[in-house]
Formats: C-alpha cells, structure tokens, sequence
C-alpha cells in the first residue's frame, strides 16, 4: 500500500510517521494481527493537492489532504484515473471535496471526525479571553516597558451571554467550558443535542444574536450555513457583542464584518479561520505583500485577531489525526471500507450538509 501525503508539515511527517512506527511495533507483538499500515509505504509532499499537482499522487493507492487542499470534481476524477482508491482526510470538516464526485469515482473519503474537540473549544475561548481582555495589547505593550492600562479596559465574562451556533462535538465542549466561567449560554441548532441540557438553552439564531455579549460559530460549512453571519445577522447582533469564528472562514461575510467594526456595532472579532485562507495560511508570508486587501483591512483594528487555522493544533490532536487516519487504512485495506468513510451512504447525506467548495 502506497500512501501520498499532501500539504506535508514537519510536524505531520513527524506524528504520521510515529503512528507508523507504533503500527510496526503492534505487528511485531501480534504477527497474527499485522495491520496494513505496518508496512506501508509514505510518500511526503510539501505541496498542497490541486488540479496542477494530482499528477504527484500517480502510483499511490491512497491520498492523504488536509484542509485547504482542492478535492474538487477535476481532481477526484484525475485521482481515480491513476488508481487512487481513498482519500484520507487529516481533518474533521469536509466543506472542501466533492463527496459527489468521489463516489462516482469509487473512491472512498474518510475523516478522523474527531480528534480533540476541547483542542478546538480551548482555543476559542483563549480567542475570547485575549480579546476581551486585550492581553494581545498588553504583551506587546510590557515589551516595550509601557505599563499603562490605558486601552486595555475589558468586561468581566461572569454573567455574560455566550451564544453558540452549532453544538456539535466542539459547540458542547465550549458551553461546558463558558459555562464554568459562569457565563449563561444560548444556542442555536437545528439539531439539538441532549448534551447541552443543565448547560444552556436552545432558542432561534434570531433570539441568540440579539441576547448574546459573545458569539461563537460551531458549525460546518454547508450551502445552508454560507454566510449565516451576514450584514443582516450582524444588525441583529447586541451592539458591543464579540464574534468568534474557529469553524470555517465562510461562514461569515468578511466584508460585513469590517463595516461592523468601522461603525463599533462590534466590539472585537477573533478568526482563526477566513474565507480566503487557502492562498495564506499554514506558510510563512512574512517577506511578501499580501495582496488580500480584505485580510490586511481586518488587521489594521486593534479590536482583531487573526490565527492561522490553529485551534487543532495540539499534541493530543495531532497524535489522534495520525492514528486514525492509519486505522481508517487498516480498515479500508480489509474492508474496503470503514466506519469513518463519508461516500459510504450518500444517498442518506441530507441536501442541505452537501460540501460547497472553495474554502
Ligand atoms: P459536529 O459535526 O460535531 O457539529 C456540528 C454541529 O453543527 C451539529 O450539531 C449540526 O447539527 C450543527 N449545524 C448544522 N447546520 C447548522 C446550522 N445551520 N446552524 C447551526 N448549527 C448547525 O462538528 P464539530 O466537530 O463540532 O466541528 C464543528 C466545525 O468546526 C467543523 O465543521 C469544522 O468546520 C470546524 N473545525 C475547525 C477546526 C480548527 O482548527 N479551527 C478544527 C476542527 C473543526
């Protein structure tokens, strides 16, 4: 079994290859029980997977991708064309592959649905502290001897209304979180989830943005979910209100958002995720212009801050995307397929969570 690994990271190469090395030791104790990814072969590539690089997969049995790689319909057909047979995904969102196109294809997409939640909701509220409390500011600030307080007022989160969009995995894991800060939390499903109640309460987006001081969307990008943080949302968000974003960058009208905080309708906004990420994020940019003038608008508040897609990025989250994605393998290779497979049922994929592509 030949795997490529596309959108290769240092890191990456560093856990994929410890789960590995785990496979082989396992194979090892139990040649009985030897999993395929024991001896599999990785082939690492730097680059991200799009139309001008499918060429680099030719020869392996399965692809490896990560979130801003292109899994449209041209690149899945040319992945079936040189005999892919799976798509490993080293990532829970599936927004950007064409899960239509695969299973025409006969190709088999898998996600690690789940590698740490917390990970996720611990960063999006870090993102709430920072910003609420300016500590951002104040780094930079002592660094430079100035200890002035000036500037670096913040509210106390105590009693606050914290207003989730999706309570999924990594929606419940922030209420649980928000919720010892003492906050009251609202949310937004269609959906519910048993898990929110003693927590928090469900009520229509339109009752959330109008109650919430903080607002933190935790829902996948879907055609139904494009946008859903629009100029028409936002006006019905509290004045002064606080918006998260560690979902997906299209979730929310970047545009509207930077009006939001010319007139202070906003009181701050935190991104670790943006529409445009694709061309920027996960490499060093720091010696180019950046020709996005929308990013570079954001950047110049005081009141922003952006990350790079990093609220995954833990020890424990990483380790997890490695030893699923080598046990989706090892499921696949026996079953050809396996329990974390998306096309394996699409005919049961409701209209409205098809994946739009481009982010
Ligand atoms: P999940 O699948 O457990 O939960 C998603 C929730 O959104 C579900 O409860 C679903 O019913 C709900 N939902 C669907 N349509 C909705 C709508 N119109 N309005 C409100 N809620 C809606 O997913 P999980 O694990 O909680 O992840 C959420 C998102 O977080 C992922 O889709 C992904 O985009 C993002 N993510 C970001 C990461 C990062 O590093 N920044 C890492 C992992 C995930």
């Amino acid at each position: 079994m030949k795997l490529a690994v596309f959108s290769t990271k240092p890191y990456d190469k560093r856990y994929i290859e410890a789960a590995r090395d785990a496979a082989a030791a396992k194979a090892t104790e139990s040649p009985a029980n030897r999993p395929a990814s024991a001896d599999i072969e990785v082939v690492y590539h730097e680059f991200a997977l799009e139309e001008d690089t499918v060429a680099l997969a030719k020869g392996a049995d399965a692809i490896c991708a990560f979130v801003n790689d292109s899994l449209s319909a041209p690149v899945v057909e040319a992945l079936a064309r040189q005999g892919v047979k799976a798509i490993l995904l080293r990532c829970a969102g599936f927004n950007h592959v064409d899960l239509v196109a695969a299973e025409k294809a006969g190709i088999m997409v898998a996600n690690v649905p789940s590698y740490s939640p917390e990970a996720v909701a611990e960063f999006a509220v870090a993102l709430i502290q920072t910003l609420n409390r300016n500590t951002h500011r104040a780094y930079n600030r002592a660094r430079e001897g100035n200890f002035a307080l000036d500037g670096l007022l913040g509210r106390t989160l105590h009693g606050k209304t914290v207003g989730l969009i999706g309570t999924g995995k990594i929606g419940i894991a922030t209420a649980r979180i928000m919720k010892g800060f003492g906050c009251r939390i609202l949310a937004y499903d269609p959906y519910p989830s048993p898990a929110l109640e003693g927590i928090g309460e469900y009520k229509s987006l339109d009752e959330v943005l109008p109650e919430s001081d903080i607002v933190s969307l935790h829902c996948p990008l879907m055609d139904s979910t494009r946008q859903i943080i629009n100029e028409t949302a936002i006006a019905k968000m509290k004045p002064g209100a606080m918006l998260i974003n560690t979902s997906r960058g299209g979730l929310v009208d970047t545009r509207a958002v930077i009006r939001a905080l010319k007139t202070q309708h906003l009181s701050g906004v935190a991104l670790d995720v943006y529409e445009g990420e694709g061309a920027l994020f996960y490499d060093d940019h720091s010696g180019e212009i950046i020709h996005d003038d929308v990013l570079m608008r954001l950047m110049t508040f005081h009141n922003v801050i952006v990350t790079g897609h990093q609220a995954f990025f833990t020890q424990e989250a990483l380790r997890e995307i490695a030893d699923c994605t080598l046990r989706n393998i090892d499921e696949f290779v026996v079953t050809g397929t396996c329990k974390n497979s998306l096309t394996k049922d699409l005919k049961l994929v409701r209209r409205d969570s098809l994946p739009v592509r481009g982010v």
